[in-house]
C-alpha cells in the first residue's frame, strides 16, 4: 500500500547577519591624486563620497570569514550546524579552491558543503535563492550565504570611469528552516549574456586575453560601458521588483523596504521614480562604501538590521543588476527575530570551534606534507610493499600497469 505523505511546508528565514569592512578609507579627494577626477564630479554623478580598500592582510576570504562570524553570533548558530556555505564573489582568492571552502575550513563547519557562485553584482541574490530553495525543499536546514569582494584588486586604477565606483567588503546572512510562514517568499533571476561586453573582466580561460598557455602574465582588466549599464540597470530594477512581487502575491503597496545593489544613487533614484516609491524606502549606504559588488546588499541589510530599521513582518525587496548581464530580485518577510539571550556556552563553543578549526587545518596539512615526503624517501618502497601486502592478502601479483 502506497504511503500518503503530506509534508508540512518549510520556510527559509534570515536569522543572522553580519558585515566586515576594511579599515582603510579612500575618499574622493584621495582619488584626485590617482586619476583626473574631482570630489564634486564623483558625488554628483554617483553619490559616492568614500569607499573602503582592502589592506595588505584583507582578502575575500578573511572579510567573508569575519562577516560570517558576526552572522553566526547574531543567529546563535554553531559552525557544525551549517549544511551549506555559498560565497557570491567576482574576486575569489583562487580559481580553485573556492573561497567558500576556505571559509568553511576557517569556521570549522565540518558538516557543510561549500561553493563559490559567480553572478557579479547580482551574486548575493542568486546565492540567497539557491540556499533558500535547498532549505524549502527539505534537503538542508541551515545555510550561510556570503557576498565578499576585494574589487580594489580587480579595477584598473588608471581608468577614471570605473576605479572611482568600487570598494571592498563583505556581508553574510544565516538562513534557517522554520515552520513559521514567511522568510524568503519569491525570487526572480535573469541573464542576458549578449551584454557580455558592457561590463567585462576576462580571466585566464578567456579567449579575449589571447593567452597561449606559455606562462605570460594575464593582463586582467575591467572594462565598462557606463551609460549602457546605467540604462539597463534603471530598466531591470523596476521590472524585476514588480515581477518578484507578483510572484509573492504582493504589490508595491506592501513594500516596507527596498535594499538595492549599491551602484549609483542616480540609478536608484530613477528606478524609485519610475516605481513611484519614495527614496526613503530605499536603504542606501553607497556614499560610504561605493559599489562592493556582491557584498553591497548583505552589508546594507546588516546595517539596517543593526539600526533596528528592519522590523518583524516588514516586507523587504532585494534587487540587483550587473555584469553578465545578470539581474534579479528577492521578496522576503523579515520574520524570525534572533534569540534575545545568547547562551554564554554557545559563544564559547563557537570561539573554540574557530580555534580548533585553525589547529586542525594546520595539523592535517602538515601531516599530508609529511606523508608525501615519506612517499618520496627511501621508505617509499617499504610503504608500497606494506600497502601491496595489505591489499593482496593472497600475495598475488596484481600491480597493474608498469610505472
Ligand atoms: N571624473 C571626472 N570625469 C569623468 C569621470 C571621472 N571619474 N569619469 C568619466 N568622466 C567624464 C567622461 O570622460 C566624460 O567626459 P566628456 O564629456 O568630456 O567625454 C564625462 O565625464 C561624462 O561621461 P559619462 O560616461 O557620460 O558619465 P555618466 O554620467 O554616464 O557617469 C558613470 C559615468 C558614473 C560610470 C555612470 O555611467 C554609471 O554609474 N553607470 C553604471 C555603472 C555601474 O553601475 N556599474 C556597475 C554595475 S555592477 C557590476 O556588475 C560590477
Amino acid at each position: 500500500m502506497a504511503a500518503n505523505f503530506v509534508r508540512a511546508p518549510r520556510y527559509a528565514h534570515i536569522v543572522g547577519w553580519g558585515k566586515a569592512l576594511p579599515e582603510r578609507v579612500l575618499t574622493n579627494s584621495d582619488l584626485e591624486a590617482i586619476v583626473d577626477t574631482s570630489d564634486a564630479w564623483i558625488r554628483e554623478r554617483t553619490g559616492i563620497r568614500e569607499r573602503r580598500i582592502a589592506g595588505e592582510h584583507d582578502t575575500t576570504v578573511s572579510l567573508g570569514f569575519a562577516a560570517a562570524r558576526q552572522a553566526l553570533e547574531v543567529a546563535d548558530v554553531l559552525p557544525a550546524e551549517i549544511d551549506l556555505i555559498i560565497v557570491a564573489t567576482s574576486t575569489p582568492e583562487h580559481i580553485f579552491p573556492s573561497s567558500a571552502s576556505l571559509i568553511q575550513d576557517a569556521l570549522g563547519a565540518t558538516a557543510a558543503g561549500a561553493f563559490d557562485l559567480s553572478a557579479a553584482c547580482t551574486g548575493f541574490i542568486y546565492a540567497l535563492s539557491m540556499a533558500a530553495q535547498a532549505i524549502i525543499s527539505g534537503s538542508i536546514t541551515t545555510a550561510l550565504v556570503i557576498g565578499s569582494e576585494t574589487m580594489s584588486r580587480l579595477v584598473n586604477w588608471q581608468d577614471r570611469g570605473t576605479c572611482i565606483l568600487f570598494g571592498d567588503g563583505a556581508g553574510a546572512v544565516v538562513l534557517r528552516a522554520s515552520d513559521i510562514p514567511g522568510g524568503i517568499l519569491a525570487n526572480v533571476l535573469h541573464s542576458d549574456g549578449s551584454g557580455r561586453d558592457l561590463l567585462n573582466a576576462p580571466l585566464v580561460g578567456s579567449p579575449d586575453l589571447g593567452l597561449r598557455g606559455n606562462g605570460e602574465a594575464a593582463p586582467f582588466k575591467m572594462t565598462m560601458n557606463g551609460q549602457e549599464v546605467f540604462r539597463f540597470a534603471t530598466r531591470v530594477i523596476k521590472e524585476s521588483i514588480l515581477e518578484a512581487l507578483e510572484k509573492a502575491g504582493l504589490t508595491l503597496a506592501d513594500v516596507d523596504w527596498v535594499i538595492p545593489h549599491q551602484a549609483n544613487e542616480r540609478i536608484i533614484a530613477r528606478a524609485a521614480k519610475s516605481l513611484d516609491l519614495p527614496m526613503e524606502r530605499f536603504i542606501m549606504n553607497l556614499d560610504q562604501y561605493g559599489n562592493t559588488s556582491a557584498a553591497s546588499i548583505p552589508i546594507a541589510m546588516a546595517e539596517a538590521a543593526e539600526r533596528g530599521d528592519l522590523r518583524p513582518n516588514d516586507t523587504v525587496v532585494l534587487v540587483a543588476f550587473g555584469a553578465g548581464l545578470a539581474w534579479g530580485a528577492t521578496v522576503l518577510t523579515w520574520g524570525v527575530t534572533p534569540p534575545p539571550e545568547q547562551t554564554r556556552l554557545n559563544r564559547y563553543r563557537r570561539e573554540m570551534a574557530y580555534f580548533l578549526a585553525r589547529q586542525r587545518s594546520n595539523l592535517v596539512r602538515t601531516l599530508r606534507r609529511l606523508l608525501s615526503l615519506l612517499q618520496l624517501s627511501p621508505l617509499r618502497n617499504v610503504l608500497r610493499r606494506l600497502d601491496h601486502e595489505e591489499h593482496t592478502p593472497t600475495g598475488g601479483n596484481n600491480r597493474g600497469p608498469a610505472q
